[in-house]
């Protein structure tokens, strides 16, 4: 049987997303948007689709018009890209009012077609936004859970990568907490060729890289005036890959918290093993005071937006 993604959203993040995984090869691929945009994501499928022959992929990618979820059934993946972007100006907690209401629909018309599917959410504020996912779709916590670390893990091993002029391939980098400007960069648990990032770095350099990081996505909203897409549909790609290919690989994810470092009732971003069962396991880390000081933090900001779901 050949695995079928439905990734909903057919704009920035959506496109990118079904690209870098038609290029996985690893699953047929379904693109579908609001009714206004009617025959957009039948285009770019399309488009997508005429890309294999020379890229050399066989994922057969369709889009459907008119908002329609008719061809998503039984989809083994869900993703969720759909809502509103940031503009330069704007955190993503600014965007829970507009993309509240955005998720849900794409829950109710999504899922009844799909049951037995995973569903990974990007939609920001993704930390909040996965945690209405989780309640309004009534899924166990394993099957739902929301992209960020992987992004915010990648944009720090980019700039490390860029500093020391050395090979991606040697960096290893490891973000959690929430996505957004209050996320926690985990700098002992960071290494270039497994050597602590602090032998590597001196501290005003590892400071200005961290805080780099932290404002990676609002620095691409400034240069871009709107929210950044390849790499987020890279991260989605990545963890997409991680389940369908039951991988067990160990990546940042927002999921929702029963106690774990000392949390309940919240998606926040933590260690977890991905595979075909979605989330299978939480990874509990040693935190020092000053890491746990930065998660307290990050916790507050995603309670208080969570303060103004409906
Ligand atoms: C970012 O950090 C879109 O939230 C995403 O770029």
């Amino acid at each position: 049987m050949r695995n079928k993604v439905t990734i909903v959203g057919a704009g920035n993040v959506g496109a990118s997303c079904t690209l870098w995984l038609a290029q996985a090869n690893i699953a047929d691929l379904v693109l579908v948007d609001i009714p206004q945009t009617e025959t957009m994501p039948v285009g770019k499928a399309l488009d997508l689709l005429q890309a294999g022959p020379i890229v050399g992929y066989d994922s057969r990618v369709v889009g459907t018009a008119n908002g329609s979820y008719d061809g998503t059934e039984n989809s083994d993946l869900l993703i969720i890209t759909g809502g509103l972007p940031r503009k330069p100006g704007m955190s993503r907690e600014d965007l829970v009012g507009a993309n509240q209401q955005v998720v849900t629909n794409i829950i109710d018309n999504a899922l009844p077609r799909s049951p037995n599917a995973i569903v990974i959410v990007v939609t920001n504020p993704l930390d909040t936004m996965t945690y209405l996912a989780y309640k309004h779709s009534k899924l166990p916590k394993n099957r739902i859970f929301g992209q960020a670390g992987i992004l915010d893990s990648a944009r720090f091993a980019a700039f490390v990568a860029q500093e020391l002029n050395v090979s991606l391939e040697n960096v290893h980098t490891a973000v959690m907490g929430g996505h957004g400007d209050e996320m926690v960069p985990l700098i002992r648990y960071s290494t270039v060729f497994g050597v602590p990032l602090s032998e590597w770095l001196s501290a005003d350099r590892l400071n200005a890289i961290v805080e780099r990081t932290r404002k990676g996505g609002g620095e691409i909203v400034n240069l871009l005036k709107t929210s950044a897409y390849y790499a987020p549909g890279a991260a989605l790609a990545k963890m997409a890959t991680a389940v369908l290919n039951d991988q067990k690989l160990i990546v940042p994810c927002s999921t929702y918290l029963e106690g774990e470092y000392g949390l309940n009732d919240i998606c926040f971003g933590v260690p977890v093993k991905l595979g075909r069962n979605g989330v299978e396991q939480i990874i509990e880390l040693k935190l020092s005071d000053e890491e746990k000081a930065m998660a307290d933090k990050s916790v507050g900001i995603i309670r208080e937006t969570m303060k103004a779901l409906k």
